[in-house]
This record gives structure tokens, sequence and C-alpha cells, in this order.
């Protein structure tokens, strides 16, 4: 793969001058709270929109921080002298970070982007120059057409992935199309050995710097496509992946055309997991996939999922083909171009679509589980509403509750004891001034933030789940005051009680 469009790179082996770096920027408050407050909100979210002039307005002075921030993030060459006294600028140049610019000026060779870690670490992301955030369209506006190879920086989808994974203590993870390396570095705090993966050598190198940079231990990087880096005796207890998952009408930019048809990568992504997780191991992905005329979306996934795992897989966004087109053509800057060139890339997607059948594309994440066991639980829903971020625990939770449900038939469940689970409220639903609700409504606060109808039972159910009595002593107490036959509630409740473990809101009690 060529790169020769784009500028040389600072050196990977140079981690004096990384950690010099760092300690440099460290100290200029060159951070994300140094940042939203030297900008100001709005600036500073204008900036996560590829939006420069209020920072440039913000940044007229000449602090420390000022310096860094035209020199980092808005790409503007500042005069040695005034970096002289901020950076070890000499160490930079021979590091490759800067390079000397006409009339006395140096400038950066890469974008570095302050992130602020879960633990409120302070880490930096390293990516092209023009591509920390908001695609390629900061190539194409330059008026060529984006390198094949640019790595970008991070976009909603990384952040999006960094908050679903399950952080556990792991001994080792899998960063699959590792990109500026933010998954890889979030893996690092709690995964004894971390490899990192990417089809482009200029990845792994901005990979190298971004750990380095972040004060991160190194990973074990490696070039190849898709699980081909991993040897056949290698199993890891975390695989991530955002990968390049748009459907495109052929291979573009690396950083998101998979170069395989229709949505082919994500399934080979996902069938090849299982087997390299470990037992217990979880594979977490974003994805997109085909909605295909005469198909349910949701059997097209159910066949992705490999033999042995357990899965659940959750689509948060649906686009008509077109909404979908037009999307990637703008993250390409091609709606900068002319009309003619736009038009005839928008028709070749919709040729594409129309070849395939393809109606529309599900955005969503996939997370596989490994147990082996002998009926897997494979769930595939759509879920588009507000969550909490992170929601790592959450989905570990639920395959704990799976593992749950597994274990008890109906008659265990009404000998176990359960207990709300925390901030749950009841809504009751119906016309004003009704003596009685149309129907009653328990509502999560927390996690996945679901909502689900219940009956009176159900609800007076969940009501005095605290704990204290097993189901089955709930439900006769339940029979008694409502004048109900006490066998035939227990018999047709289970599955309302299953319904509620499942999707969180009641825990078995220990
Ligand atoms: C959308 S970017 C994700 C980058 C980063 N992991 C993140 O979360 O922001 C996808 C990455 O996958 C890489 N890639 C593309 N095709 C690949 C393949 N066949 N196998 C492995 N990586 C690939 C790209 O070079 C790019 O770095």
């Amino acid at each position: 793969m060529s790169t020769s469009s784009l500028p040389a790179l600072p050196a990977s082996d140079r981690p004096d001058v990384a950690a010099r770096l760092r300690d440099a920027l460290l100290a200029a408050s060159f951070t994300a709270d140094g940042l939203l407050e030297l900008l100001s909100a709005p600036a500073y979210a204008a900036l996560a929109r590829s939006e420069i002039v209020p920072a440039l307005r913000a940044t007229r002075g000449d602090t420390p921080l000022e310096t860094l921030v035209r020199l980092f993030l808005l790409q503007q060459p500042v005069p040695h002298a005034r970096v002289e006294g901020v950076l070890p600028v000499d160490a930079c140049l021979d590091g490759g970070w800067l390079v000397l610019a006409d009339g006395g000026e140096v400038a950066a060779t890469v974008d570095v982007r302050p992130y602020g870690g879960p633990g409120g670490e302070d880490w930096f992301i390293v990516s092209d120059l023009g591509c920390a955030v908001g695609g390629a369209g900061g190539i194409g506006s330059r008026g060529r057409e984006a390198d094949a190879a640019v790595v970008l920086g991070v976009g909603g989808a990384s952040t999006t992935l960094a908050g679903i994974t399950v952080r556990r203590p792991v001994s080792a993870a899998l960063d699959l199309g590792t990109g500026s390396g933010i998954q890889a570095l979030h893996a690092a705090q709690h995964a004894t050995r971390v490899t990192a993966t990417d089809l482009n050598p200029r990845a792994l190198h901005i990979t190298a710097l971004t750990l380095a940079l972040s004060g991160a231990p190194a990973a074990d990087l490696r070039e190849g496509s898709l699980f081909e880096p991993v040897r056949d005796d290698e199993a890891y207890d975390l695989i991530v992946s955002n990968p390049p998952f748009v459907i495109s009408p052929g291979p573009r930019l690396t950083y998101r055309d998979g170069g395989m048809g229709g949505d082919d990568l994500c399934r080979t992504l996902v069938q090849q997991a299982g087997e390299r997780l470990t037992e217990g191991g979880f594979a977490q992905f974003l994805a997109n996939w085909q909605h295909v005329e005469g198909e349910d979306w949701q059997d097209r996934l159910r066949s992705w999922v490999p033999g042995g795992c357990d899965a659940w897989i959750v689509q948060r966004e649906v686009q008509d083909v077109t909404q979908y087109a037009e999307l990637w053509l703008r993250d390409a800057g091609d709606h900068r171009d002319d009309v003619a060139e736009y038009q005839a890339r928008y028709d070749a997607w919709l040729d594409e679509f129309e070849a395939r059948k393809v109606r529309a594309v599900g955005f969503g994440w996939i997370t596989l589980r490994r147990t082996d066991a002998a009926e897997p639980s494979v769930t595939v829903e759509e879920w588009p509403h507000p969550v909490e971020q992170p929601l790592g625990d959450t989905i570990r939770a639920h395959f704990d509750r799976v593992d749950y449900l597994r274990a008890h038939d109906d008659a265990a469940l009404l000998e176990h004891h359960f207990k709300l689970a925390a901030e749950i409220v009841q809504e009751q639903v119906g016309l004003p001034g009704a003596e009685d609700p149309e129907h009653v409504v328990l509502r999560q606060h927390r996690g996945m933030r679901r909502a689900t109808k219940v009956d009176t039972v159900g609800a007076g159910f969940a009501g005095v789940c605290d704990g204290s009595l097993s189901a089955g002593r709930i439900l006769d107490a339940i029979a008694q005051l409502v004048g109900d036959d006490p066998v035939l509630l227990r018999d047709r409740t289970p599955a309302q009680i299953r319904l509620l473990v499942e999707q969180g809101f009641l825990d078995p009690a220990e």
C-alpha cells in the first residue's frame, strides 16, 4: 500500500522524544479539561464538528496552551521562537513530530488531540493532519483525492465502541483495525497483553505513537486483514473492532470501505471471531448490515453468529439507501466536488444497492460471548433510544442474566428470590381522569433505559421484589389479594418474570 502522498510520520522508535513531548503537553495543560477551559464549550464543540474558526479566534494570544492548540489541533505553523519555550523543539524536530516550515516557522506532522480516559487519564490521540474528526472530508476539501491510507482520529463510532466494551481484567485483548489506536489504548488499562492489527501499516505506526504519547504500554502491532495476523494457537479474552463497515460500491478509503462486497466484511468478522475467543471471552463489534428485499434482517444477523457463542445484537439505527449514500459521500468530502462527479458517485452507490436488492442499511452493536453452551442464546433486537454510556457493565450483566435464565426452568424461577433493579419507576398511561390506567409501564433510568409494559400482576410482583420472599410466595399472596387461582397464576407468570429478568428490571437475589 502506498503512503506516498501523506507526510512522513514521527519516529515510533523514539519513546524518549514521546515522553518529553508528553511532559511538555501536560505542563501546558494541553488536556481535555484544559482545552475546554481555554476554548469554551461552543468552540470546543465546533472543533468536534471540524469547524476551526471559533478555536482560531480563541487562540490569538501567545500562552503555551494557545501555541500548542494552534500547532497540533488547528495545524497552523507557529514561529520557532514561540514554540521554544513550550516544547523541546529540537527533539521534536529530530523525532519527526515537527518540521521546519517557511519563514522560521515550525509545523506539526500529525494531529495530536487530548482525550480524557474513563478514570480521568490524560491521553492523546494521534491521527493524520486534517482527519482528526469528521471523516476524510478535510482532505477532500483541499482539492485532492483523499489518500486511501489516511488514518482518522476519534469519531462518534470510536467512542461508542469504547463505551460499550466490557471492561474487566483480562490477559489478552485484540483490537482489530486499530486505526489511531483508541481501542488499544482503552484495552491497555485492563488487559495484560494487547494486540492491535490493521491492514494499513500507517495505522499501526500511528497506534504506536498514540500509546507512547499517552504513557500506555506498547502493544503487539501486526499488519494484515481481519484475523490473518492471529496465529491458529492464539485466543483472546476480549476482541474489539470498529471495522471498515461501510457498504460501498468499491474500496476507496481504507478506514471505512472494507473492500468486500455488501456487508461481507462484517459477516466474516463475526463468523470468524468465535474460534479466536477463550471460553467466557467477549467479542464486540460495530457493524452495518443490509436490509434485503424479502429477507428478515434479524434472520440475516442470526445466521452470522458462530457456533458456541451467545450473542446480543442491537440495531441502533436504520437508514434508507439514499440517506446512507449521502452520509458517506459527505464523509469523503465528495459534496464539495464537481456536481457531475458527485452525481456519478451517488448513482454508482444506488446501482450497487439495487443490484443487491438492498432497501436500507442497519447500524448497530454486536456482542458475542463464547460459552460453548449446547443451546446458545441469540438476541437480535432494535433499540434506537438513548442509553447510558459507558454501557460495558450493562452488557456484561445481560450475559450473566442469560446464564441465570438458562440454568433455571420455570419451577426453579418460582423458588427463587428477586430484587427490583436500581432506579426503576412505574408509569401509568391512560386517558386523563380515567379510573384505571390503560397500561402500566416499568421504566429504567440506567443502562439501556428500557421501558416495558406489564399487567397489574407484573407491576404488583415487581413492586414487592425486595429479595425477602420467593417468587412463588409473592404470587400466592397476589392471588389471594385479587381473588385469582394461585395455581393458574404460578403457571402463567414465569414467562413475564423471565422477560423482566432478561431485560434487567429484576435481578436474581444472591
Ligand atoms: C473505522 S476505522 C477504526 C479505527 C479505530 N479502531 C477506531 O475505533 O476509531 C477501521 C480501521 O480498520 C482498518 N482496516 C480496513 N480494512 C481492514 C481489514 N481488512 N482488516 C483489518 N483492518 C482493516 C482501517 O485501516 C482502519 O484503521
